[in-house]
């Protein structure tokens, strides 16, 4: 097997009622998914594939590293030799798939664009594959609300068309096409869910509440893309954790799933909520020197309104006020963003002049 960073004294396969396999753990999402799953699933063995890009960080994970009961493995899910040795090496029951690219500024840039296509519509292909062919009990695909595209009014329910209007949302859309196919061709028990924007610590500062705090604790302007009204909806981490176990514990085999919710603002309004918070101002004009209005994505979707009732019918929902959370997330990145090697790159403007416009 490549580059296996760190083997844990964690006992032979047969020793855990279950052993997961969490794709992306050191990103983001995965990584509070992964804390949660490590401290309240003792039996279970968690195995965290993560090719440590440039967004991921080992340090997500430190509150659980040394357990017993948690392996990470560096590996890319495109290599399907190494997928294939690890599945067979791990004996895998459960997947759950969060390893993707992920910055949607970045699937514009052309000489990203085909990464985005090889690693999420291609590395969950050789995932979903290899699963199948080991016999995995449950495969879970986060997908995304971008797959719906923008909406003014309409709310998408998961029986809406997939419309996406941008390389990254297509990668997406695409892979879900994928994912599903092994429960149309094999009843291969598959769960999509599709997830609206999340916020919280341990996200790369390059996405926008992340950015915008960052830019801010270090004197700098937010930088609003076009007229910053379009709206988003935020759910903060620890719902979406929870979201996860849900439908670890409860999806159905075939079902896809919106985990969303109707707290929503603009980018402006995100922008003059942070700028009071950190700059701990309530004028105007001071709020406004905080502001820099620059060159809009090619597309960006004004909103991604969803329903998310068949969530609320397995006892989920978001518990976690934005008041709360965002105040908590404001704290952790003062204390946390040298977590990354890199992250001062994330803060610098964004090449979307031409010809990307
Ligand atoms: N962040 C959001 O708001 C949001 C919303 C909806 C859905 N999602 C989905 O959730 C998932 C996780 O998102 P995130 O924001 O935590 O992402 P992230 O960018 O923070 O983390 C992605 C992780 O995947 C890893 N990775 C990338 N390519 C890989 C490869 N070829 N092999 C192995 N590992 C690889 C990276 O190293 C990184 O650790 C993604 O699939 C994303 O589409 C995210």
């Amino acid at each position: 097997m490549s580059a296996a960073v760190r083997e844990e004294p964690c006992g032979p396969p047969g020793s855990f009622a279950k052993r997961v396999l969490v794709t992306g753990g050191a990103g983001f999402i995965a990584s509070h998914v992964i804390v949660s799953l490590v401290e309240d699933y003792p039996d279970y063995m968690i195995i965290n594939l993560d090719k440590l890009d440039y967004c991921a960080s080992l340090k997500n994970l430190e509150p659980i590293s040394n357990k017993r009961n948690y392996k990470f493995i560096q590996g890319d899910i495109c290599d399907s030799h190494f997928v294939k040795l690890l599945f067979e090496m791990e004996k895998i029951d459960i997947v759950l798939h969060f390893a993707a690219q992920t910055h949607v500024d970045l699937s514009f840039v052309r000489a990203f664009e085909f990464e985005f296509t090889y690693v999420n519509v291609y590395g969950t292909h050789v995932l979903v594959n290899t699963a199948y062919e080991a016999r995995v009990e449950k495969f879970i695909y986060v997908s995304t609300d971008e797959v719906y595209g923008g909406s003014l009014d309409q709310e998408f329910d998961e029986s809406s068309p997939k419309q996406p209007t941008n390389p990254y949302a297509s990668s997406k859309a695409a892979a879900e096409c994928f994912v599903q196919s092994y429960w149309e061709r094999y009843k291969f028990p598959v769960v999509i869910t599709r997830s609206s924007n999340v916020y919280g610590p341990h996200q790369y500062p390059e996405k926008v509440i992340p950015k915008f705090i960052s830019l801010l604790q270090h004197d700098r302007k937010c930088c609003i893309h076009g007229s910053g009204l379009q709206r988003r909806n935020f759910l903060y981490a620890a719902d979406v954790v929870e979201a996860f176990l849900t439908v670890l514990r409860k999806g159905e085999p075939g079902e896809i799933y919106n985990i969303g919710t109707s707290f929503e603002m603009s980018i402006v309004q995100l922008a003059k909520e942070l700028i009071q918070l950190i700059k701990e101002t309530n004028s105007e004009s001071e709020t406004e020197k905080w502001v820099d209005y620059v060159n809009d994505r090619p597309h960006n979707d004004m909103r991604y309104p969803m329903k998310s009732e068949k969530m609320r019918s397995l006892g989920w929902k978001p518990k976690v006020p934005w008041e709360e959370g965002i105040k908590k997330t404001v704290e952790w990145y003062r204390e946390n963003f040298h977590n990354w090697k890199n992250a001062e790159k994330a803060l610098e403007p964004f090449p979307v002049e031409p010809p990307f416009v």
